[in-house]
């Protein structure tokens, strides 16, 4: 077991956290309200992502980085939303403002967290419907030792490297540079499990330009420790465009179905 995720102290308490990134606009998904405030099945998706993690029973912890502007407003929010009954009790609940990037709301997050969090899900309020033993599966990874966990798919479609076209010359055609090998790529989702230690290491001396770091476990890699997949799932696919809520919609459709027999 790595000495990245042991307890601080013999003795000392140790909890789980989850810092729920849902501070983003939501510009892809077009005109609207903020990404993470629109709603999917009449509830909003950082309420679903909020239950996600707090179904999970290694979660003790939410912070939940709200628009700059709008930690209030989330905070009535949620309170509007209770957690699935059974989690109340041991789940708590804080809301704190994001920043510019992800990667500055993510910062934000981790500096929310009690001194006994030594292990944090970093999970996206974009992947509402993460499935709850996915959630399990990376905090279970996290506890075994791995200082950095991320659950990933094989990627359907080809991938090339290009020259992009954007600005001025956005829509023209683009060079191709490379086309990686498909069977070794892997994309890659919410949650990422980490050591606290190395996840706040890594936003201390990782600094990216421009939109930031889009994937915190690329970060923990520029430090130079190891990070592992585990199998991701399907329904933990992240809302960005359209018709990803039309995707969305039908997931927890299909549950409720499958529920209500
Ligand atoms: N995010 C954030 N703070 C930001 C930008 C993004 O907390 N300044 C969060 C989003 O709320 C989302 C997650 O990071 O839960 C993943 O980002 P993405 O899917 O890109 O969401 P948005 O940035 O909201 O969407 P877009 O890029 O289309 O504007
Ligand atoms: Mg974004």
């Amino acid at each position: 077991m790595s000495d990245r995720a042991t307890a601080p102290a013999s003795g000392a308490p140790s909890r789980t956290a989850a810092v729920i990134p849902a501070a983003g606009r939501g510009v892809r998904l077009g005109p609207g309200a903020p990404k993470a405030l629109r709603a999917i099945g009449g509830t909003p998706m950082l309420v679903h992502a909020v239950r996600a993690m707090a179904a999970s029973r290694a979660v003790s912890l939410v912070v939940v980085v709200a628009p700059p502007d709008g930690a209030a407003d989330v905070r009535h929010l949620l309170d509007e939303y209770p957690l699935a009954d059974r989690d109340s009790t041991r789940t708590d609940v804080v809301v704190v403002p994001g920043g510019e990037t992800r990667q500055a709301s993510v910062r934000l997050g981790l500096a929310a967290l009690p001194d006994d969090v030594t292990a944090v899900l970093v999970h996206d309020a974009a992947r509402p419907l993460v499935p709850v033993d996915t959630v399990d599966a990376v905090a279970a990874a996290v506890r075994e030792g791995a200082p950095a966990v991320v659950p990933a798919l094989p990627v359907a479609d080809t991938v090339k490297q290009v020259e992009p076209r954007t600005g001025e010359r956005a829509g023209e055609p683009e060079p191709v540079v490379a086309t990686p090998e498909r069977a070794v790529l892997r994309a890659v989702q919410t949650p990422q499990g980490f050591d606290r230690r190395t996840l706040a290491e890594a936003h201390e001396k990782v600094a990216l330009e421009g939109e930031g770091a889009t994937d915190d476990a690329g970060m923990v890699e520029r430090l130079g420790v190891p990070v592992v997949l585990i199998p991701g799932h399907e329904e933990a696919f992240k809302v960005t465009r359209p018709l990803d809520l039309v995707l969305a919609e039908a997931v927890l459709a299909r549950r409720r179905a499958n529920d209500g027999f």
